[in-house]
């Protein structure tokens, strides 16, 4: 699975045979330019789904339920969820933490719901930083629990975020839905990335648990300065590229 929130973008994944695609509301950090996630709206996010929908034909497309649009009210969070299915063209939602009562409405109501526990970053000031999540005991054992409490619940998938390798194991061990990790390490099911710092579009060291496969961000500085050079030296446009 990977993150995408534009239409060139999700063509590329569909095409590439990438089988999940998220509208993540990490959109509120690498696109929006937001410190945290929680600024991002469902109107935001939907505008996001749209586009993705229109470039992805083959993958599962998963809207990313944004901070405050499901955990309000069951009515409000289904309304929402709905809207991503309706208006945004997506097959199904993601919501973060142990909302087991709320995974079950949605899935009872035939929306498919993928859960998010671990490191859920909605939770931020809550969690008092973006910290490695389950490394006690207790905290692991809670995790297990957590994520029985959803397969019960009716998700079709989850999310394991920033948690040990071996916790991550654990929870893939003890639930018959697939486990997709994002710095959860290599013994879940699937993985995640965000697609932005797979492509190196990020400023800053990244996290660990990042591999950047490409480094986009310098490529693309490359070739507007050759641009900015060529125009500058009047070598573009060229007979080539007039008419
Ligand atoms: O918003 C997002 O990109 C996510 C993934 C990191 C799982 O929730």
């Amino acid at each position: 699975m990977l993150t995408a929130y534009d239409f060139p973008t999700a063509r590329i994944l569909d095409r590439a045979g990438i089988p999940v695609l998220l509208v993540g509301d990490s959109l509120a950090n690498v696109v929006l330019g937001y410190e945290t996630t929680l600024p991002v709206t469902m109107d935001e996010m939907l505008h996001h789904a749209k586009a993705v929908a229109r470039g992805a034909s083959e993958a599962l497309l998963v809207g990313d339920m944004p901070f405050m649009s499901y955990q309000a009210s069951p009515e409000e969070a289904l309304r929402n969820a709905g809207r991503f299915l309706k208006e945004g063209g997506m097959h199904a939602v993601k919501l973060e933490g142990p909302l087991f009562e709320l995974a079950e409405t949605m899935a009872a109501r035939g929306i498919p719901v993928m859960g998010h526990l671990g490191l859920t970053p909605q939770s931020v000031h809550a969690m008092g930083g973006y910290r490695v999540q389950g490394r006690t005991e207790e905290a692991a054992d809670r995790l297990v629990a957590d994520a029985h409490g959803l397969e019960k619940a009716g998700v079709f998938s989850l999310v394991l975020e920033g948690v040990p390798a071996e916790v991550a194991r654990r929870v893939t061990e003890s639930v018959a839905v697939p486990t997709i990790g994002i710095g959860a390490g290599p013994h879940t099911d699937g993985q995640v990335l965000v697609v932005n710092d797979l492509l190196g579009l990020g400023d800053g060291t990244p996290p660990r648990f990042v591999k950047a496969y490409a480094n986009l961000g310098e490529e693309i500085a490359r070739a507007v300065k050759a641009f900015a050079a060529d125009v500058e030296a009047g070598t573009f446009p060229d007979q080539e590229h007039s008419y």
